[in-house]
Formats: structure tokens, C-alpha cells, sequence
């Protein structure tokens, strides 16, 4: 089993978003600790359902990847993590860690009994974790969680404890309740009094945008790591620029957006079935636009193609019209 490095970077789960493309893309900046996938339904995986080996694609890093599940019940999910270690162990490869998804509020995963609804049941979550480690032996177990459904820090605490007492290796927290949207900020003091109650160490994950977020995550609310999501795929340099910054305060790194985005599509093009493209490229140029001066309407305008072929022949024609756009100066 491989401990999290001091300090970890890791890029969050995020549905038609974490795949193999974006670490990919991520990688040749220098890549991050922790890849988690998006999370992967475990009776659809155990029941083969058609995509789902893209979702649990752990390369170019399996050793460096954790596959996130969902589901309701104990069992299945256990029993996907065990056949998702068989498969890797027969193919000569790794799996990184696995991780259970604690924190999903979408409304048909929640209700499904998914998701934060294991924060109903501390007792119930551990014994998810408990099987996890019994599935996949040697294998790192994380859970990613919400702080719940009411703002209680005992309640947190305890369930963190029980979490770690059933022999979780480590927990991400994004503090935000379970009805919380973007919008409002996190409730950092939370990170702060888990980390500082239980021994196993607590990644923060919430609106973590550039070093400064990233340091305050450890020097101020005293967790191990950080965990982004959203500003890796608006700069999939992002982890890069952070390292290199906090070595160096005068380190700056040229960012090739044109490349950069035309790169992804190539990768969503050759490494993801045609069914997904056009979701996956919508979601990524949705936040990858940012990072163009006059990005709103091409954003929108890709939001209404048709295929990957007009996408590219957007984002193509956008550079013509701003050609200072193609690289972009980050420090
Ligand atoms: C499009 C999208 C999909 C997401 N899918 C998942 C998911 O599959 N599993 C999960 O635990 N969290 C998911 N999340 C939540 C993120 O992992 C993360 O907690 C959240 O975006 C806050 O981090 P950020 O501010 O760095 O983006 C998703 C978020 C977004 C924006």
C-alpha cells in the first residue's frame, strides 16, 4: 500500500469530467498525487453495464488512481472492489485506492439511499469501509464526504472516527451540508476539528483555486492535503503551477491554451467511445472557456454543437478571431 505523500495534491471525482482524457491532459504538466475517478455505480459495474470500463480506466496512473463507487447496499459494493482488484491484479496493473461516495447530493442518488445518505448511519458506513478492506486487501480505502445533513461538529466527528476505527485510511471532506450548493462557502472550520480528532489523515476539497487555498487548506485549518476539482479543468496545470510556485515564489509557467484544448478533444476523440464525446466535451469546454478573454460565447456555442468535429472547428475559429488567447502567461 502506498501512504499519501506530506502535503498531497489530488484531482477530485467529478462526473463526465475525472476520465482518463483529463489525466492525460493533466499528466504531461506534471500530474497530481491522487487521480480520483468519477464515481461508478458498483451493481452497474458488477452487471457489466457498457461504459463503465471507461469509468474505472485507471490509466496512465493506476498506481496513482482511486476508483470512486457509489451504490445503496453493502454487498455490491464490496463485491465490485473485489472484482475490480482481480481484474487489475490478472491484467499486471494497480488500483490505487478505492473510495467510497459519501458525499453525492443529486437528488436520484440520495433518494436511492446512495451518496450522503450513508451519512445517515455512521454504524452502516463503517461496516461499507470494513468490507472494502476485507475486498480489496492492501488496497487504500478513502471515503469522500459532505458534512451531512445538519451542522453538527460531534456528529461529524464521530462518524469520521467510525470511519477510521472500521480501518479507513484516510477521508476528503468537502464541508458543505448536504443542501449546500456552490455558492455559499465551505465551512472550513469543520476540516479543522476533524482533522485535529482522528488520526487518519483529512484531505479538504472545496473552491481550492491556487497556492494560496491550497496552503491555507494545511497551515490554517490543519488537514493533510488538497483536493480540486473545477479549477483542474479550467488549467489542467493548475497542480503544476502550485508546486512550482510554492518551491519558488517567482516560478511561471506558459500555459498553451489552443493546444491545450484542442489536445483534450483529440483525447476525448481516440480514448472514450462515441456515445460519451459530446457530453465530455461540452462539460470540459463549459469551465475550460474561462480561459479565454471573450470565452462566453464560445462557450455557449459548444454547448449547442452537434458533435466533436464542429467543437474543434469552434475552438479552432475562436483563435483566429484572438489570437493572444493561444498561450497564456501563468505565475
Ligand atoms: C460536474 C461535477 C461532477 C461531480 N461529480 C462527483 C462525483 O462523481 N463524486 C463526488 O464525490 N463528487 C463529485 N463532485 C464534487 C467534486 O468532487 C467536488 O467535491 C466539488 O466540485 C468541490 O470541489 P471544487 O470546488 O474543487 O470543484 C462533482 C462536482 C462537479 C462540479
Amino acid at each position: 500500500m502506498q501512504p499519501l505523500p506530506p502535503r498531497a495534491l489530488m484531482l477530485a471525482p467529478m462526473v463526465e469530467l475525472s476520465h482518463r482524457p483529463l489525466r492525460e491532459l493533466i499528466e504531461p504538466f506534471g500530474g497530481c498525487d491522487r487521480y480520483y475517478t468519477e464515481m461508478t455505480s458498483a451493481s452497474g459495474y458488477l452487471a457489466n453495464s457498457p461504459f463503465d470500463r471507461y469509468f474505472v480506466d485507471s490509466e496512465p496512473r493506476p498506481e496513482r488512481t482511486v476508483v470512486q463507487l457509489y451504490g445503496v447496499e453493502i454487498e455490491p459494493i464490496a463485491g465490485a472492489a473485489a472484482r475490480l482488484l482481480g481484474e487489475r491484479l490478472a491484467a499486471g496493473s494497480r488500483l490505487g485506492g478505492i473510495d467510497a461516495n459519501f458525499g453525492c447530493s443529486a437528488p436520484v442518488i440520495e433518494k436511492s439511499g446512495g451518496g450522503v445518505s450513508w451519512m445517515k448511519d455512521a454504524d452502516r458506513a463503517a461496516r461499507l469501509i470494513a468490507a472494502l478492506k476485507e475486498a480489496a486487501p492492501g488496497v487504500p480505502v478513502s471515503a469522500k464526504l459532505r458534512l451531512g445533513y445538519e451542522a453538527s461538529e460531534q456528529a461529524l466527528i464521530a462518524f469520521c472516527r467510525a470511519l477510521e476505527d472500521a480501518g479507513a485510511d484516510y477521508l476528503v471532506i468537502h464541508p458543505r451540508l448536504k443542501h449546500e450548493k456552490f455558492r455559499r462557502s465551505g465551512h472550513w472550520e469543520y476540516v479543522a476539528a476533524v482533522s485535529k480528532a482522528i488520526g487518519i489523515p483529512v484531505i479538504g476539497n472545496g473552491d481550492i483555486r491556487d497556492l494560496a487555498g491550497y496552503r491555507a487548506v494545511m497551515e490554517r485549518y490543519g488537514a493533510a492535503g488538497a483536493m480540486l476539482g473545477r479549477e483542474a479543468v479550467r488549467r489542467p496545470w493548475i497542480f503544476s503551477l502550485i508546486r512550482g510556485k510554492e518551491a519558488d515564489p517567482a516560478f511561471s509557467l506558459s500555459a498553451p491554451i489552443e493546444e491545450t484544448g484542442l489536445r483534450m478533444i483529440s483525447l476525448i476523440r481516440t480514448l472514450l467511445p462515441e456515445p460519451l464525446h459530446i457530453s465530455r466535451v461540452r462539460r470540459f469546454f463549459f469551465y475550460y472557456c474561462d480561459n479565454l478573454t471573450f470565452g462566453h460565447h464560445l462557450r455557449w456555442a459548444i454547448q449547442n454543437a452537434d458533435g466533436l468535429d464542429e467543437v474543434e472547428s469552434l475552438f479552432k475559429g475562436y483563435f483566429d478571431e484572438a489570437p493572444s488567447d493561444r498561450i497564456k502567461l501563468e505565475r
